[in-house]
């Protein structure tokens, strides 16, 4: 019984989290159905740290794996959302785990079946959840950690996380990176906190995910507006992106989006961008996003537009036939004077679209907070989410700032750091947006921020005519300016005299 952990689930990120914790000194059991798995992580630990001060053990089933652990057990897992996390659970039992063993899952997995398992579990082990973000470099050298369950879980999780976690300089809010195997970075704040009760951590990291969403569609929606409008080519894009890059939009999407732009493809060596097939994936995270949001009732329409934008891109071969018999406008073409304006009002425009995006996560997550009673430290969140995970940016140390001036701040866009970038830079927002329509160019991310926006601040929406319409049809009744909230009104619409009658509770 020497080691630290166990870890169960040897794919790509489960193997490069288990070196990652192996870094940082621990003894790590290992375990996956795949012997393959088991004997490739082995290999590689002895690769990079020498047959001597080795540090991972292989094990070929569940009963070896806790025979080699120190009690209290510490097993984590890195095994595909859903049904194979709740597998390896009734293995652990029936291999002996213990009540005061724990049990910390660290797939995708979805924020209620984490509730359900700490239940589930309860007097046969603590179930405890560490959503990750990072993908696979991520897990290896440093990801962004967002764990939730029993406090007594985290207080004997919490220097593990911590430590394989990534690292920010404290004094530029920028991540510190190092890529060396056995030599992880070591100073710095951690991109780990405790996010609250069994479950919180999933969601934070759903939202994350639907931000990121977000994010990857603004900055496609750019893409294709040089492109088409501006008639550049992808090099040319990259360049901008990196220049964009330097400034306000820093981010590792950004840099990777340029990267991207930039790849030749090996068999034709045209641009690969140029090949990839233009129907977008989607495992569910960004969904689940969506779907919260319609639930919690929260605005967060650039989300789920770019959820939606990536549905309508799989029909492919519709859009296809429909662009041979639907028309649009003649393109406008720009001299090289316009289209260097054009540029830097882009950017602007996707700066102003990204701050509504995040905003509405933001929003998202305090009101599903509310409604679950949990307590978020949102300058924490934007913390953690400077380094280590796929939507880290500078932007997010004004985030956290926002949150530590004031952590009951209803929404991001009145924080007066945003509301003040916002105003400086949306008459630039307007013109790219309503060029791209002009041009028939779809930017469905851009355009819902620019709306989202406008009706966040539009004290007077046209909801009184669709109250009037309600009430109408449905007799479903109304609110008056003129009288005391929640007191509800209907009028008889169909009686020439019209009386309008207060309805009794
Ligand atoms: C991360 C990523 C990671 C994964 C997404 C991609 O934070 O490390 O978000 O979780 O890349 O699941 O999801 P889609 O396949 O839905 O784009």
């Amino acid at each position: 019984k020497q080691c630290d952990i166990g870890f169960i689930g040897l794919g790509v990120m489960g193997s490069n989290l288990t070196l990652n914790i192996a870094d940082h000194g621990y003894r790590v059991a290992c375990f996956d159905l795949d012997q393959n798995k088991v004997d490739a992580i082995l290999a590689k630990d002895k690769a990079e740290r020498g047959q001597q001060a080795a540090r991972v053990e292989g094990c070929n089933s569940y009963t070896e794996l806790l025979s080699k652990l120190k009690s209290p057990h510490l097993i984590i897992l890195s095994v595909p959302a859903g049904e194979p996390v709740d597998h390896v659970c009734h293995h652990l039992i029936d291999a002996g785990v213990q009540a005061d063993d724990i049990v910390v899952d660290t797939g995708n997995s979805l924020w209620t079946d984490s509730v359900q398992r700490e239940e589930k579990y309860k007097g046969k082990f603590i179930f405890f959840s560490t959503a990750v973000s990072g993908g696979e470099v991520g897990a290896r050298f440093g990801p962004s950690l967002m764990p939730s369950g029993n406090p007594y879980a985290w207080t004997r999780i919490e220097p593990v996380l911590k430590a394989i976690a990534a690292k920010v300089d404290p004094d530029t809010g920028k991540p510190i990176e190092s890529f060396s195997p056995g030599n992880p970075v070591k100073d710095g704040e951690p991109c780990a906190t405790y996010i609250g009760p069994v479950g919180a951590g999933h969601y934070v990291k759903m939202v994350h995910n639907g931000i990121e969403y977000a994010d990857m569609q603004l900055i496609c929606e750019a893409y294709h507006i040089m492109r088409t409008a501006f008639s550049m080519t992808p090099a040319d894009i990259a360049q901008t992106f990196r220049q964009w890059n330097q400034g306000k939009l820093n981010s590792y999407l950004m840099e990777i989006s340029a990267e991207v732009l930039e790849q030749q493809d090996p068999e034709t060596e045209q641009p690969l961008v140029d090949v990839i097939l233009d129907k977008a994936g989607q495992k569910g995270t960004g969904l689940w996003t969506a779907v919260s949001a319609l639930q919690v009732g929260s605005p967060a329409q650039t989300i789920t537009s770019a959820v939606f934008a990536r549905s309508l891109s799989s029909l492919k071969d519709e859009r296809v036939t429909a662009s041979t018999q639907l028309t649009g406008p003649q393109q406008q073409q720009l001299t090289e004077q316009e289209k260097h304006s054009a540029i830097s009002q882009l950017e602007h425009a996707l700066y102003c679209s990204k701050i509504c995006a995040y905003a509405q996560g933001f929003q998202l997550m305090a009101t599903a907070a509310k409604e679950h009673g949990w307590e978020l430290d949102f300058a924490e969140i934007a913390k953690i989410w400077r380094a280590g995970c796929i939507i880290r940016a500078v932007f997010l140390q004004s985030i956290a700032t926002a949150y530590e001036q004031d952590e009951n701040l209803a929404n991001l866009l009145l924080a007066p750091y945003f509301s003040e970038q916002i105003a400086e830079y949306q008459s630039d927002w307007r013109q790219s947006v309503s060029q791209a329509t002009l041009n028939g160019i779809p930017c469905p991310a851009m355009m819902s921020a620019i709306s989202y926006y406008d009706s966040y601040r539009t004290a007077v929406l046209p909801a009184s005519l669709l109250q009037g319409q309600r009430d109408y049809f449905g007799a479903h009744t109304y609110q008056r300016v003129d009288k005391p909230s929640g007191k509800k009104f209907h009028i008889q619409w169909s009686d020439p005299a019209r009386p309008q009658v207060a309805i009794k509770k």
